[in-house]
């Protein structure tokens, strides 16, 4: 199928689920308020990859992006890492809460699918 429909409320805060779309891993992190709060005020000049969480998220309770390491494809492991987002095991890569890079081999953000949200509980991706 092209298009993945995900009922958001099976989704605890503060978990990430893995889902299959397209032949690719897919993350959906519900994220608490502390880690919106602390990916919003980021600074841009500490990123390798620039871009505002306001520009990757729709809405800042839903992280979307496809759960392949710009390195080399990897799944990275969720919650895990220094910036407490993502971490790729196969060669060390930390993605932050919105699936920025920061640190490691991988030289961008973890990709944001085109997505909308059908109501409060239900989007579609693709
Ligand atoms: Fe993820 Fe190399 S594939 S760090």
């Amino acid at each position: 199928l092209s298009q993945i429909e995900i009922k958001l409320s099976d989704i605890p805060e503060g978990k990430n689920m893995t889902f299959k779309w397209r032949g690719k891993p897919l993350f959906v992190r519900h994220r608490t308020e502390k880690e919106i709060a602390t990916e919003a005020g980021v600074n841009l000049a500490e990123l390798r990859d620039p871009q505002h969480d306001n520009d990757r998220v729709l809405n800042p309770r839903w992280v979307i992006v496809l759960g392949v390491c710009t390195h080399l494809g990897c799944v990275p492991i969720a919650n895990a890492g220094d910036f407490g987002g993502y971490y790729c095991p196969c060669h060390g890569s930390h993605y932050d809460a919105s699936g920025r890079i920061r640190k490691g081999p991988a030289p961008l953000n973890l990709e944001v699918p085109s997505y909308e949200f059908l109501d409060d509980d239900t989007v579609i991706v693709g």
